[in-house]
């Protein structure tokens, strides 16, 4: 028998409602011979209005243990922008060595998207996690006056890049196309970008199978949209992928089913599983928000655990509430509910 240890970070907004319904359907699948044990740590606006914390040292340290982290979303109207964001969600990808933020996009079957009846659309989404324009490596001169100078500086290195490109060779490679897609903007980011081809050429010395293709940023949110089945495996920047992965939810059943990883590959640190949306601040206490995003990350959270038959009862659980969705409008939980009972052994 083993136990899996998980830490829990429901957040703001809509992130509790859709943790606890991913939390039913983790406790739904899991054979009775698998012990979970999770603790639920309070942090997000409610915590950062009653002490001023963001994410405190003693609780960073005492996430380490975990085998990974579920996290809802962070994020709320009433904090300014950027002091939750940067102090709890990106505190914890740097901390922990998040350097695969993993973002598959594949179109279910029945799900409401513009490119319906594009069955082929299944790539996912290798994006830098720990650096980039993300680093705070940044600052304003004269601000608030007329002649202000801001400056956010994006911070590649050759180790950030080998390691996240070799990573997505590798996935690239495991896939039955094999064709990766470094995605970029060297014509403009000649500095960057130089880097990122380089080290992508490089390294795919070492993976004379896989197949390689580059874009630059702009043209691949036209590709995305009008040849989605171009693409098999993508690897980006951090605020390239940020932006791509959003646009490849909207083309691939929506915002409410996109699920990520944050992987730390190397399992030095633990990795965490989240949906690519935020705490939608304009659905949020109405019951409305689609869980299955969450529900998809606990997913690849067991997948990355090794419970990979868990992973497939509720991928093939999403799979056929989706192509069974038509019309019907159901809330969170009945969503959440229906999820667990499908995917229950
Ligand atoms: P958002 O993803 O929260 O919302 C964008 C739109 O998608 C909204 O209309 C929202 O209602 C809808 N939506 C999102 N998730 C949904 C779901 N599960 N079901 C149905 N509809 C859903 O993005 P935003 O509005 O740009 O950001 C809101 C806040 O969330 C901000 O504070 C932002 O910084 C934060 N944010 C956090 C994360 C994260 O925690 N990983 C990700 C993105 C944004
Ligand atoms: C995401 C979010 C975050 C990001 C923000 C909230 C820091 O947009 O997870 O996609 O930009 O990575
Ligand atoms: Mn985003």
């Amino acid at each position: 028998s083993r136990s899996i240890r998980l830490a829990v970070i429901p957040g703001d907004g809509i992130g509790p409602e859709v943790v606890a319904q991913g939390l039913k359907v983790l406790t739904a699948v899991l054979p009775p011979d698998v012990k979970l044990e999770t603790r639920e740590y309070d942090l997000g606006a409610r915590r950062w209005h009653a002490t001023g914390e963001t994410l405190p040292d003693a609780e960073l340290e005492s996430l380490r243990q975990y085998d990974a982290i579920l996290l809802g979303a962070v994020g709320d109207p009433s904090v300014p922008s950027g002091v939750l964001e940067r102090g709890l969600l990106l505190k914890l990808r740097f901390a922990f060595d998040h350097y695969v933020n993993l973002r598959p996009s594949r179109l279910y079957p029945g799900t409401a998207s513009p490119l319906a009846g594009r069955p082929e659309i299944d790539f996912v989404v290798v994006r830098e996690g720990t650096e980039g324009p993300y680093t705070g490596n940044g600052g304003s001169l004269r601000t608030g006056t007329p002649a202000e100078v801001a400056t956010e500086v994006s911070v590649n290195t050759a180790h950030g890049v080998e390691r996240v490109v070799r990573d997505a060779y590798t996935r690239a490679q495991a896939r039955p196309r094999k064709k990766l897609t470094l995605v970029h903007k060297n014509n403009v980011l000649v500095y960057a970008g130089q880097l990122w081809k380089s080290v992508f050429d490089r390294v795919g010395r070492e993976f004379p199978e896989v197949t390689t293709d580059y874009l630059h940023v702009d043209a691949a949110t036209i590709f995305l949209v009008s040849q989605p089945e171009r693409f098999d495996v993508i690897v980006t920047d951090n605020l390239f992928g940020d932006i791509l992965t959003d646009l490849a939810a909207a083309v691939s059943g929506g915002i409410g089913i996109a699920a990520s990883g944050n992987i730390n590959p190397e399992g030095a640190f633990p990795s965490m599983f989240e949906p690519v949306h935020g705490s939608a601040p304009d659905i949020a206490g109405t019951g409305r928000a689609d869980p299955t995003a969450t529900v998809l990350s606990v997913a690849l959270l067991l997948r990355h655990l090794g419970l990979t038959a868990e992973a497939e009862r509720i991928e093939a659980a999403v799979a056929a509430d989706l192509a069974g969705r038509g019309t019907t409008v159901r809330g969170t939980e009945q969503i959440g509910d229906a999820l667990a009972a499908a995917a229950a052994r």
